[in-house]
């Protein structure tokens, strides 16, 4: 059994997902805390499943260093084995990073590396594409440039609006985000360095 925080601005509908999965004994992971930089809607699940919450907002910060050092003295309050960004929207500075490589994993709605940043379903959208997908990668230094550890494909149909093919998405990205987290737990990922 691993421990695991979860971090999200948002609505967190990976988070529930999660949450929900690991009611079952037999998933191998149990969420510790999640935490945000914004009263997220998002935490309102983790309050229903009675897991801890923390909030470090970067607006109370001189420096986004500052900033996430208390992020991750919160982080490691928990003592988690992999921190899993789902959904968080704020670039997470090199100290972070630093302190947990190898055990910091992030989902990303595109087929990295294209439609990379904030706004990815929009931006495949704009370009026309005619597939999109799910990234889940480990974190790096850079935006969305960390190593790709699973990918899964989600077409784009001629009338999708940006909603609609999000919600498609988030359906793969709830199911690769679970199995992603199991595979880590039982080391069957190569690159695992927990
Ligand atoms: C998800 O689609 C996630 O991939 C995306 O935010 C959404 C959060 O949804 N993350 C990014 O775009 C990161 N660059 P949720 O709050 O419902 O889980």
């Amino acid at each position: 059994m691993i421990s695991v925080v979860v971090l999200i601005s948002g609505s967190g509908s990976n988070l529930l997902s999660l949450l929900q999965k690991s009611e079952n004994p037999l998933y191998p992971a149990k969420i510790v805390a999640v935490g945000s930089d914004k009263n997220a809607p998002g935490l309102e699940h983790a309050e229903l499943y009675e897991v801890d919450t923390f909030v470090v907002s970067p607006e109370r910060f001189a420096t986004k260093e500052l900033w996430a050092a208390t992020l991750l003295a919160n982080v490691q309050h928990h003592q988690p084995d992999l921190v899993v960004l789902a959904g968080f929207m704020k670039v997470l500075p090199a100290n972070f990073v630093a302190a947990l490589k190898g055990k910091l994993i992030n989902i990303h709605p595109s087929l990295l590396p294209e439609f990379k940043g904030a706004h990815a379903v929009r931006d495949a959208l704009r370009a026309g594409a005619t597939k999109t997908g799910v990234t889940v990668h480990y974190v790096d230094e850079g935006v969305d440039t960390g190593e790709i550890i699973v990918q899964s494909e989600v077409a784009i149909e001629p009338n999708d609006t940006e909603a609609v093919l999000h919600e498609r998405i988030k359906k793969v990205e709830h199911e690769l985000l679970a199995s992603t987290i199991e595979q880590i737990a039982y080391k069957q990922l190569p690159a695992l360095k927990l």
